[in-house]
């Protein structure tokens, strides 16, 4: 249930001044501009984590936004190479025009995960709410399908459906599938969905068990102490960890260019000792960045989406110590 104080937090938010919001965004965003991020990855890259990198924007309106989504990640490609870091893209669908016009957006889709595929690079098709999930879903088959294995989705585990998902892809993909899993940040409807913290963590726990045991790669997507303490204990019983080749009979072959079988991912400027800490044990650990011009439209609707973020951002500056970025 969404708090009292997280409704006035997020009411207080959306009518402050562009530059307080700036000011609040400027830890969980790298910048308006590709060069923040690169900056970002540069300065993390020490601490031995690796990317993803999100341009802010979706819910476009002209197929024009559309070009500019493709073009500018085109740049995050040939930037990534240029530096060789260690890094791939999260995307999302719908910024590529498939709402708009599904044969075009599917095509500029194709374009880009066919240049990653060019400098061996992953493309994460990030989940947006229930009514494309099925869409979603269906791009990276797609993908599969036409030989373009670089691409995986986003599973939410507040999603009553999302354990079959997890089944049916797997069947369908076999060793190439690769998911991300989080709890999802959109505030579901309770006939299709999880609401409570509780069982939304026990889902959340589930989809990674039937993850792994599927023999497919899972990036673990959590600040979360118990899914982060779940994972530890899972990976212990099937005799995965760092360093230790994935001794599972259904993962299919070493994946270049990633971690034994899994990995962790966080949100830039969360959590950030948990994530160093995990590091220094040798988990592979990954880092979102987000960047782009649409920083502020971004902020605001990520606080009206799902008003509890209201209550982490003022956690994260009142008490500073609970969430170093
Ligand atoms: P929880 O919300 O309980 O957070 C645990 C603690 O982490 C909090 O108490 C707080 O201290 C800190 N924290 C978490 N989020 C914070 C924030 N935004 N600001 C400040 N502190 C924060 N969702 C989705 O629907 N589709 C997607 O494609 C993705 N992609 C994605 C990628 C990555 C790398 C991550 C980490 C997350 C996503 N998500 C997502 C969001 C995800 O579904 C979920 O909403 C958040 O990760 C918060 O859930 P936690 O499991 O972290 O737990």
């Amino acid at each position: 249930m969404v708090g009292r104080f997280s409704r006035m937090v997020v009411a207080m938010t959306v009518r402050m001044p562009r530059w307080f919001v700036g000011w609040v965004s400027r830890r969980y965003v790298a910048g308006p501009k590709l060069d923040d991020a690169v900056k970002v990855m540069k300065r993390l890259s020490k601490e031995g984590a690796c990317f993803t990198i999100d341009v802010l924007g979706e819910d476009i309106t002209s197929m024009e936004e559309a070009t500019f989504f493709l073009e500018e990640y085109k740049r995050v490609i040939t930037a990534i190479s240029e530096n060789n870091f260690d890094a791939n893209l999260s995307i999302k669908p719908t910024a590529f025009g498939l709402l708009l016009d599904s044969e075009i957006g599917m095509d500029n889709i194709e374009a880009l995960v066919s240049m990653a595929n060019e400098h061996q690079m992953f493309v994460r098709l990030d989940m947006e709410d229930h009514r494309v999930t099925d869409d979603t879903i269906q791009v990276m088959l797609d993908m599969h399908e036409k030989g373009l294995t670089n691409v995986g989705v986003v599973l939410q585990a507040r999603l009553f459906r999302t354990i079959e998902d997890i089944q049916s892809i797997a069947q369908k993909l076999g060793k190439d599938a690769d998911y991300r899993i989080c709890k999802g940040i959109y505030l579901e409807p309770e006939e299709i969905s999880h609401t409570d913290r509780q069982p939304i963590i026990k889902a959340t726990n589930d989809c990674v068990d039937a993850m792994l045991d599927a023999g497919a790669y899972v990036g673990i997507a959590s600040h979360d102490h118990p899914v982060i303490n779940h994972t530890l204990e899972a990976l212990s019983k099937r005799k995965m960890g760092p360093n230790i080749p994935d001794p599972r009979p259904n993962a299919g072959k070493p994946r270049p260019q990633k971690g034994p079988g899994y990995e962790f991912q966080m949100l830039l400027g969360v959590r950030g000792p948990l994530r160093r800490k995990l590091c220094s044990k040798g988990h592979r650990t990954r880092v979102y960045i987000p960047y782009g011009e649409k920083w502020y439209e971004y902020s605001i609707r990520r606080l009206k989406e799902n008003p509890t973020i209201g209550t982490q951002v003022a956690k994260a500056f009142l008490m500073p110590w609970t969430n170093r970025p």
